[in-house]
């Protein structure tokens, strides 16, 4: 196999690119088929065109246009870069013939390929005829690579009975930095900085780059004066992509009602029951948003209660809990005013949540001797209390493997805390939510209790208790 070194302006993205590679140069004797996927913005585009710069091939990256204007632009392209042709496709069989034929080794990169589907529904068959025993990629060792953002289109391309199922030798998602590598994408080194920016702009490589020109908060005061000159200043790209990035959104029709999804989730009605009082079609809504990868349904870690939906991206969590509701006052360019009045609904409805998530997430990066064992699932959790007539909402619940007739261990119940100093009285908590679990069957023999703190801990920690800080979940 062959050696391609990652091309240095390629920020992380390892694993990525070394699965990249050994597709593009697998030496094997027919041609093979691979698909990426991941929403807009995660970088596909910039690693697959590293990739054709360096392992050689072809890329064609589509827009919205109709079937007839894309052949003819292939057309063009392609002859530009084989130096021969003009040539005019009447139809996509002749464009993948002379694609094969004309790239029999190297890799054929259709970027945007979600967009070609919309207009050509009949596409991956056709892509599957050409893979195909007798088809025109016989012969060839091509690497056909379809590269898409729409994530229901792309996750459907491998799907079921869909033609081109069995056929991908790759099938990788571009996922957002995750929150670590992100604060070292943009060169943050305090942890509280990290999770603040993190929770505006989440792991999305662009944001960093175009969308704010590179201006990165120099330190945690400078903090409030970057969000004022870069998210709320109607100047600057990142304050369109806020807005507008859901109508970007491929495969998002009701633009109203799926921000009315938003709206219900952030502002704390979580539940399919909840969005549904508010909207007619909730149903149909979410599950677009969750095929979007936009949302995602958490259930409860210890009951059959209803599951939550969270939303996944964290710029449409500030869009909503901030932007919209001063949406007036932004526009009109006073977004130190907006800002100064949205302090307390950033941190009760952006960081606090946010910082809930990361703490989960964190909690899967572990290794087995911080819980016992390795987590097999982690999850917030509802806990009755019949004596109190209360429920303990416990924010990161972490459940061993299921075993088949042994009670099922809870590694760790743990409490989240971003601003406010935590005490024994939670911790306390946390026990009385353990003693109830036992009593409902759970083994808690081992169950570590944990306070996941961003403002410190008053007193001394109990002997039963841990504390997580910000300087762990950035270890
Ligand atoms: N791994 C990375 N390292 C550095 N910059 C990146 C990386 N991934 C993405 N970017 C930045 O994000 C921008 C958008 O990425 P792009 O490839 O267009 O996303 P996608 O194709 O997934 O929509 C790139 O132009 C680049 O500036
Ligand atoms: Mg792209």
């Amino acid at each position: 196999m062959t050696f391609l070194s990652k091309p240095v302006q390629i920020f992380g993205r390892e694993r990525e690119w070394a699965g990249l590679v050994r597709f593009a140069t697998f030496p094997g004797p027919e041609a093979r088929l691979g698909i990426v996927s991941g929403r807009r913005r995660q970088g596909k585009t910039f690693l697959l065109d590293a990739l054709v710069r360096e392992a050689g091939g072809f890329f064609f990256a589509a827009t919205d246009e109709t079937e007839t204007a894309v052949l003819t632009r292939l057309g063009w392209e392609l002859a530009a870069w084989t130096g021969d042709g003009p040539h005019a496709f009447a139809d996509w069989h002749e464009a993948l013939e002379r694609l094969f034929t004309d790239v029999p080794q190297g890799l054929i990169v259709l970027d945007e390929f979600s967009r070609l589907v919309e207009a050509s529904p009949a596409l991956p068959s056709i892509c599957r005829l050409a893979l195909d025993a007798h088809g025109y990629a016989k012969g060839t060792t091509s690497r056909l690579l379809l590269c898409g953002s729409d994530m229901g289109v792309m996750s459907r391309l491998l799907a079921g009975r869909a033609p081109l199922r069995r056929w991908a030798g790759l099938d990788m998602v571009i996922r957002p930095l995750d929150h670590r590598e992100a604060a070292a994408f943009w060169g943050i080194d305090d942890p509280r900085l990290a999770v603040l920016v993190h929770s505006i702009v989440g792991g999305t490589p662009a944001y960093r780059r175009e969308f704010v020109a590179g201006d990165v908060p120099r330190s945690m005061d400078d903090f409030d004066g970057w969000v004022v000159r870069t998210v709320l200043d109607p100047r600057a790209a990142l304050f369109h992509e806020a807005r507008h990035l859901l109508a970007e959104e491929a495969g998002i029709q009701d633009l109203a009602g799926s921000r009315a999804v938003f709206a219900a989730i952030v502002s704390g009605k979580a539940t399919c029951g909840e969005i549904a009082d508010h909207l007619e079609d909730a149903d149909q809504l979410t599950r677009v948003l969750e095929d979007a990868q936009l949302i995602s349904r958490q259930q409860d870690a210890f009951g059959p209660g209803p599951a939550v939906f969270r939303v996944s991206e964290p710029l449409i969590v500030f869009y909503e809990a901030i932007m919209r509701r001063e949406w007036t006052r932004l526009e009109r360019g006073q977004p130190e005013a907006a800002w100064r009045d949205s302090r307390a609904t950033f941190l009760s409805q952006v960081v606090g949540p946010h910082f809930e998530a990361l703490c989960r997430e964190w909690v899967w990066t572990v290794d087995a001797g911080v819980f016992g064992e390795l987590p097999s699932e982690v999850a917030a959790g509802t806990v009755a209390d019949p004596r109190n007539r209360t429920q303990i909402q416990v924010d990161v619940a972490v459940l061993g493997r299921e075993e088949h007739g042994r009670p099922r261990r809870v590694l760790s119940l743990g409490e989240v805390k971003w601003d406010k100093v935590m005490h024994p009285g939670h911790v306390e908590r946390l026990r009385r939510a353990r003693d109830l679990l036992s009593v409902k069957g759970y083994d808690t023999s081992g169950t570590v209790l944990t306070c996941y703190t961003g403002a410190g801990f008053q007193g001394d920690l109990p002997k039963d208790a841990r504390a997580v800080t910000l300087d762990d979940l950035y270890a």
